[in-house]
């Protein structure tokens, strides 16, 4: 593996942390890693959860990630029968990511209903190309009108939702309006929405949220899974989000994970632009599509440096795209940091 890690990784989380605790007021304590006793934790937010939930009924959305995968089994545990898990196919997830998810759950035990909601966010994100426009409208469709619904045909009083201490932080500092941040804007879920939401991985962090999910018997699958974000492969596509444009990016996403999943490194990303550039093909030119390839270095995506990858990984990759995802013609590498980079592209 041709992969060389930066070695000013250190020195710049450490500068970035400073800067930022001076400029956060965060309310919300940190539980950090080496801190954290994972049995008492898990006791503790059951007994949480059964208090404040009372003799009432939960739901949460299950997307597969390592998040809310912990916050499923942490509800299973502390309500039974008396939580109910959906996935939700907003229509923006990865190549069969909604029925691999559920058939993973069914399997250790924990049912899971599909809910359709494709045209609700493709509906909600059409004509939008700002991108904290586009993250505004995911969270209406999700909280407002997918789980409004919901909440309202179950008769449910709590929302559990896997939001994190990173989540919160990025908003709170401005940086993102991450889609499972609420409060922390001046939302009002009961008001809004007619639900409370728990929130029982906040003073964790995404290393931390693994140690949890180790403890709670989740498959190794899960447990190491790369982040990927709440608004899916919204977050990839630059300009409007349409059921065509993410049909190409879900292809080349596929292409990339397929890759570089060797790598071991902490997240990889294809990104779908709006320009389009000239290209050639069978000797004519041909207008074509761009997709920008990101590979990162971080430990809890607070900093992050791009993976040093070799042209031996790039080469079959730039390959793989032009040739297998119909209309690219141009294939880039991207080599920021974080900062100023984010790591995916809204
Ligand atoms: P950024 O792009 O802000 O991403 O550098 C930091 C980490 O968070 C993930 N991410 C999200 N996760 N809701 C989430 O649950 C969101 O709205 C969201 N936006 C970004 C991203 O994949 C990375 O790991």
């Amino acid at each position: 593996m041709d992969r060389h890690r930066d070695p000013t990784e250190k020195r710049r989380l450490n500068k970035y942390s400073k800067e930022r605790g001076a400029v956060l007021n965060m309310k919300i304590k940190e539980i950090r890693l080496e801190e954290l006793n994972p049995e008492k934790f898990i006791t503790e937010k059951v007994a949480e959860i059964r208090s404040i939930v009372g003799d009432g009924l939960a739901v949460n959305a299950l997307s597969g990630g390592v998040d809310s995968s912990a916050v499923t089994l942490l509800g299973h545990r502390a309500l039974g029968d008396r939580f109910k898990t959906y996935f939700i196919d907003s229509g923006l997830m990865r190549e069969g990511e909604p029925e691999h998810t559920v058939s993973l759950f069914n399997d250790i035990g924990v049912t899971v209903e599909l809910v359709h909601a494709e045209d609700t966010f493709f509906g909600a994100l059409s004509g939008r190309t700002d991108p904290e426009e586009k993250r505004e409208a995911i969270t209406q469709a999700f909280y407002r009108d997918v789980f409004g619904r919901l909440v309202r045909e179950t008769d449910a009083t709590h929302l559990l939702h896997g939001t994190n201490y990173t989540d919160v932080e990025e908003t709170v500092a401005g940086i993102k309006r991450q889609h499972n941040i609420l409060e922390q804007i001046g939302i009002d879920p009961q008001k809004a929405y007619g639900y409370k939401v728990i929130e029982p991985l906040i003073q964790l962090r995404k290393s931390a949220v693994r140690k949890i999910a180790i403890s709670l018997g989740l498959p190794e699958e899960i447990c190491n899974r790369p982040p990927f974000p709440g608004p899916a492969l919204a977050a990839r596509v630059i300009g409007e989000v349409t059921p065509k444009r993410v049909k190409i990016v879900r292809m080349a996403t596929q292409i990339v994970e397929d890759q570089l999943s060797s790598t071991g490194a902490f997240q990889y990303l294809a990104i779908l632009h709006e320009d389009r550039v000239t290209g050639v093909r069978e000797g004519k030119r041909d207008y074509g599509l761009q997709i920008e390839v990101r590979c990162w270095e971080s430990t809890d995506a607070k900093i992050g440096s791009p993976t040093r990858l070799s042209y031996d990984l790039l080469d079959p990759l730039a390959e793989r795209l032009t040739t297998e995802v119909p209309g690219v013609v141009s294939v880039t590498y991207n080599i920021t940091k974080k900062p100023p980079s984010t790591i995916e592209a809204i």
